[in-house]
C-alpha cells in the first residue's frame, strides 16, 4: 500500500472478505465456519499485508429481488465475477471501498453489478513444481500481488452487515471488523 507519492503506508487496516467456492459468504452458509474467509490486517513498515486463503469464486446476484427482475427483462445474467472485498482505513487517508478480480474470470466485462474496472483486475500466477509457501498448500497454487494508493483525505467506516455478529462475538474485541 503506498500514497500517491509512492510512498509505503503504515499501519493502515485492511479488511478483507470474500465467497467460498460454493459462491456464498459464511453469514448466508451454515456450513461455513464462523468468520471463514474474512480477515483484519495491518499493513507493515513496509506497507505490505499477505495472508493465505483460497481463489475466490464468482456468485449470482438474488433472483429474487428488483435488482434480478430487471436484470432478467434485460435479458443480462445475474453473476459476479470472482472477487476479494477490500475495506482500508487509515486516518488522514480516503478510505477505499472496493473489490479485487480475477483476471481469469470468462465475465468480467458483463459483471450483473457493472463493478469491473481494469484498475481493479488482479493477476491471478498459477505456480507447478515450486516449493509451496506452507506445508498445507497443495499444487496448483495461486499467488496475487497487488497495490492499493490511497489519498489524502477524510477517512470514515461504514457499519458493515456482520456487525450484528460482530458484537455478539466475545472473542472479537468492540471496534473490530
Ligand atoms: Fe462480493
Amino acid at each position: 500500500m503506498v500514497d500517491t507519492d509512492g510512498n509505503a503506508v503504515t499501519g493502515a487496516e485492511d479488511d478483507v472478505w470474500h465467497a467460498s467456492p460454493d459462491g456464498l459468504y459464511e453469514n448466508q452458509d451454515p456450513e461455513q465456519a464462523e468468520w471463514n474467509l474474512r480477515g483484519r490486517f495491518f499493513s507493515d513498515e513496509e506497507g505490505m499485508f499477505a495472508f493465505r486463503g483460497i481463489k475466490p469464486s464468482g456468485y449470482p446476484i438474488p433472483m429474487g429481488g428488483p435488482v434480478g427482475e430487471l436484470l432478467t427483462a434485460l435479458q443480462r445474467h445475474l453473476f459476479r465475477p470472482a472477487h476479494v472485498h477490500a475495506l482500508i482505513h487509515k486516518p488522514g487517508y480516503k478510505t477505499i471501498a472496493s473489490q479485487l478480480y480475477s483476471h481469469d474470470d470468462p465475465i468480467l466485462e458483463t459483471d450483473a453489478q457493472f463493478g469491473v474496472v481494469r484498475s481493479l483486475v488482479g493477476t491471478y500466477v498459477r505456480h507447478e513444481h515450486e516449493p509451496v509457501p506452507d506445508p498445507v498448500v497443495t499444487e496448483p497454487w495461486y499467488s496475487l500481488e497487488f497495490t492499493f494508493v490511497v489519498e489524502p483525505g477524510e477517512a470514515w467506516l461504514p457499519t458493515p452487515p456482520v456487525s450484528a455478529k460482530r458484537d455478539s462475538t466475545p472473542y472479537l474485541p468492540r471496534g473490530t471488523l
